[in-house]
């Protein structure tokens, strides 16, 4: 990152106001610094989702107004991460973490780091009924907003049976994150 004018210290709250239309659905998003080592987000709520990220390095997170939560996923089993409001967490490399983000107008802030070249996430899809794996991507991660929704489209685009779970026969739901977490919540 040169020093330029981006590199100028802003006032958060007044970035957070102005980009506010996109931190809600369908973006939900919104990233602070392009083309720096740090990757800088900003995530509000609501989102809930499915997959399960595998990062190779650390992810900070600073929950900084409303409530959220991390699903994780720990060598078969299920363990809820609670973020509540100030609260600051930081994630180590390769823990199974699916962050749920129920509430309206919640804010966080996420802070990862560029990946060298060899160094892939994981994207996985885990059986809410038993545990096991159904599904694992790799990618190299260039840009978190662009590539990310090709690599969920390769497993929500299949048909049902190739969501089927070898454990128990279960059909993963897909991107329908309130039935996954209804099947979840029901073990
Ligand atoms: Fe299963």
């Amino acid at each position: 990152m040169r020093y330029d004018r981006y590199s100028k210290p802003f006032n958060f709250q007044r970035w957070i106001d102005e980009h506010a239309h996109l931190l809600k659905p369908p973006v939900g998003n919104q990233q602070v610094w392009q083309d720096a080592d740090f990757i800088v987000t900003v995530v509000g709520g609501p989102n809930e989702r499915t997959d399960f990220h595998d990062d190779p390095l650390e992810e900070f997170f600073w929950q900084f107004k409303g409530n959220a939560f991390l699903e994780i996923w720990d060598g078969g089993r299920f363990e809820r991460v609670d973020l509540r409001e100030g609260d600051i967490y930081l994630l180590p490399p390769h823990v199974r973490h699916s962050p749920q983000r129920p509430e309206a107008e919640s804010r966080c802030l996420v802070i990862e780091r560029q990946r060298p070249q060899g160094l892939v996430d994981g994207f996985e899809w885990y059986c809410a009924r038993c545990g096991s794996l159904v599904h694992r991507i790799e990618v190299q991660l260039a840009s978190i907003v662009d590539d990310l929704p090709k690599a969920y489209a390769q497993f929500y685009d299949q048909p049902d049976d190739a969501r089927r779970c070898a454990g128990c026969g279960t059909v993963h739901p897909g991107r329908d994150a309130a039935a996954w977490h209804t099947m979840r919540n029901a073990q």
